[in-house]
């Protein structure tokens, strides 16, 4: 048999009632319209789709990050639906875990680095914490490191601190939330490489979101593409090609990646 999915979500659907800036209901926004997402054990998938479409809730909706109108999330086949906080904390939050954009900027300022990765293996099981030192070898950085506080860091010092606190609780799932956004192209480069290299030693699922095609296609073993809140296309990388999408949406997505000349 077959193993369930680690992480799935099913029919998630959400809306947010946002106000305007006088305090008068601006309408609710459906940011997830009946979103499906299965991640199998091991497995590096990729969503790309335009700004609004949903990619940062559908995140936030699989860690019970946003409000989920209905559908549910299953963690190993197993519903989560209605799991109480102590549930939440022994046995979600410590496998399934989420790398924010803009992540090198969520450090702790008034910890040192040795300090923020402890704080975070602390959220760990019994005997699953990841040890700082080798957290921060797992992302190319020195023991030298767990003194240093995050100010006296480069940005992509952060970005991988920030990344080793994500691995401290030895994860399952490892969601990014657009990792790339902002770097020049030699740096996204050593991000994916990054990435890659983690996913492979580790054999850590990946679910990560990028605008961005083709650094996505570079990456993932998956590719889904979102529009409006719903999952138009998911397709194995190398079946990415315009001729075997369905959805319009999709096709000009890899025409404007790969212009006809
Ligand atoms: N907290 C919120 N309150 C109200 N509306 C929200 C909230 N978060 C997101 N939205 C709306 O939900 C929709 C989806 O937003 P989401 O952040 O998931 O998009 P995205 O695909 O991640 O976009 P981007 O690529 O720009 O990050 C958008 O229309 C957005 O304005
Ligand atoms: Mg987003």
């Amino acid at each position: 048999m077959t193993p369930p999915p680690i992480l799935e979500g099913r029919r998630l659907h959400v809306t947010f009632h946002s106000r305007s800036g006088m305090g008068r209901a601006s309408g609710p926004v459906k940011a997830l319209r009946g979103v499906d997402v299965r991640i199998e054990p091991g497995e590096l998938v990729g969503i790309v789709g335009e700004s609004g479409s949903g990619k940062s809730t559908l995140l936030r909706a699989l860690t019970h990050l946003a409000p989920v109108d209905s559908g549910e999330v299953l963690l190993d086949g197993v519903s989560t639906w209605g799991w109480d906080r102590d549930r939440m904390r022994a046995v979600f939050r410590p496998s399934i875990r989420m790398l924010f954009q803009d992540s090198g900027s969520t450090l702790n300022p008034g910890r040192r680095v040795g300090s923020i990765l402890a704080q975070a293996a602390a959220l760990a099981p019994d005997g699953r914490a990841g040890e700082p030192g080798t957290l921060l070898e797992a992302v190319g950085l020195s023991a030298a490191f767990l003194h240093r506080w995050p100010r006296q860091l480069s940005g992509g010092e952060k970005r991988r601190v920030a990344m080793a606190r994500a691995l401290a609780t030895r994860p399952r799932v490892l969601l990014a939330d657009e990792p790339f956004a902002g770097l020049d192209v030699v740096i996204q480069q050593r991000v994916v490489d990054e990435l890659m290299e983690i996913h492979e030693r580790l054999g850590l699922a990946m679910l990560v979101v990028s605008h961005d095609l083709s650094v996505i296609r570079g990456l993932a073993e998956r590719i889904m593409v979102m529009k409006d809140g719903v999952v138009v296309e998911s397709m194995k990388a190398e079946d990415f090609v315009v001729e075997r999408l369905t959805h319009p949406y999709s096709r000009t997505l890899v025409e404007a990646e790969l212009p006809l000349r």
